[in-house]
């Protein structure tokens, strides 16, 4: 376990997604998004090492969507800390299989892009949400954002007390393809069933933001410093773009 903050820490075992612990001002845990299901070994193992071992370590599991890469350990989890999965109402229902999940690889990306489309496609996740939220004011202080397109129910988790947002696969915070590096993102083409709506509503979220002093994605590094002048900078690369409109005519031309 990766300690970033006295709130936060990433379980840093985990390689594919990122699985963040989140503790309150009250001292309850809570994990945001769980990882892909072939790193359980390396997740148990970094629970253990930070002291969570069973029921009454974790008070709750939130998912930033249903990709396998984030709710594969769910169930898992649920079954060994006894506590409820929370996700919005709309991936619940795909989650469930109420409603069927919609493939993936649609003919964006390379063959790695296409490869991980295919296990997400083979392998979605199925398991009965607790409780569903909306978007809007939530309990255990949190706020949630839409980031609709990802997936049908992707969103943004933002806590209040901490000012830490947990941004899942619609705001990336590493350079690709291991994301070690700092770098901000907008959601992928190839994993995103609508990238243009998901674009829509990060930007549309980043107009007017909260205070965010601790960012923590899907995918990449933890940001805890200068946070809000980099959500800002990114928030203005995306409204210039980098070869000015007349320029671009002309070459073009
Ligand atoms: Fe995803």
């Amino acid at each position: 376990m990766q300690r970033c903050s006295p709130s936060v820490g990433l379980v840093a075992a985990s390689i594919v997604s990122n699985v963040w612990l989140l503790t309150d001002d009250n001292n309850r845990r809570f994990l945001i998004d769980t990882g892909f299901g072939a790193e359980r070994l390396n997740l148990w193992l970094s629970l253990a090492r930070a002291g969570l071992n069973g029921p009454g370590d974790l008070a709750g599991i939130y998912l930033t969507h249903r990709h396998c890469d984030h709710a594969g350990n769910a169930e898992w989890l649920r079954e060994k800390f006894r506590c409820p999965i929370y996700s919005h109402q709309n991936d619940a229902r795909i989650l469930s299989g109420e409603l069927p999940a919609p493939t993936l690889g649609r003919g964006h990306g390379g063959l790695f892009d296409k490869v991980c489309c295919q296990i997400e496609d083979a392998s979605p996740v199925r398991l009965q949400v607790d409780e569903a939220f909306a978007t809007g004011a939530w309990r255990d202080g949190l706020h949630i954002y839409p980031a609709f397109g990802h997936t049908e129910g992707s969103v943004l988790i933002y806590h209040e007390s901490t000012q830490t947002l947990f941004t899942g696969d619609a705001l990336l915070a590493g350079i690709p393809p291991l994301r070690l590096f700092e770098s901000l993102s907008l959601a992928v083409p190839a994993y995103s069933l609508d990238v243009a709506a998901c674009h829509q509503h990060m930007l549309n979220f980043l107009r007017n933001p909260p205070d965010v002093a601790q960012l923590c994605s899907g995918h990449g590094p933890f940001v805890g410093k200068q946070v809000a002048a980099k959500l800002q900078r990114f928030q203005e690369q995306q409204r210039a773009p980098l070869v000015p409109e007349a320029i671009q005519r002309a070459l073009n031309a």
